[in-house]
């Protein structure tokens, strides 16, 4: 049984993040979408939102499911009993950025692999803040995340 963690913020999810977890559910027979609670952003939306916008969205998956965790990403994979952890690259800016984290997971574990894919391109500038931004200024999000995420978006910044 091969699992695979597939960590982030989910700020909130976005199609460029489902595309990522498409690609590892053909990978590994076992996903888990690991919700972060220490990130270095700050949140618009509480860990409980978060995984309520991501739950409809993974529930044709029969082997993906979701976890909140704290503490180090590589702890949690080894108590995890997972192999790797899945990251998404959209571009060539996300490398530096991705390529520190991976070398400081493995530092701290060797035991953990770190497997990048590639969504597809239409994703390559999709980002929780710009779609945050969209949301904010009013503008149509409909390319970019799920039409529940579209309407708690729209929710939050309503209120
Ligand atoms: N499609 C669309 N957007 C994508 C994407 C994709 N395929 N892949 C990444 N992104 C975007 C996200 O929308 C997000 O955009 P934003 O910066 O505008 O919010 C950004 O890229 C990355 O966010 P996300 O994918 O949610 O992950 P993250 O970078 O916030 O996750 C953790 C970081 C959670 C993995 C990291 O903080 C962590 O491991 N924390 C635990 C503590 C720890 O172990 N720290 C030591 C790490 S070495």
């Amino acid at each position: 049984m091969r699992h695979c963690i597939y960590p982030g913020t989910f700020d909130p999810i976005t199609f460029g993040h489902l595309d990522v977890l498409e690609r590892a559910t053909k990978l590994f027979d076992r996903v888990t979408v690991a919700l972060a609670l220490d990130t270095t952003k700050a949140p618009l939306f509480s860990a409980a939102e978060r995984e309520a916008m991501i739950r409809p969205n993974v529930a044709r998956y029969t082997n993906v499911s979701i976890v909140t965790f704290s503490g180090l990403l590589v702890n949690f994979a080894v108590e995890q009993k997972a192999v790797a952890i899945i990251r998404g690259l959209r571009a060539l800016s996300d490398f530096e950025f991705e390529f520190n984290m991976a070398l400081m997971n493995r530092h701290l574990d060797e035991s953990i692999e770190t497997i990048f894919v590639m969504p597809s391109e239409q994703f390559s500038y999709t980002s929780s803040s710009l779609v945050k931004q969209i949301a904010k200024l009013g503008g149509d999000m409909a390319n970019f995340v799920p039409a529940n995420v579209a309407a708690e978006l729209k929710k939050k910044f309503a209120a």
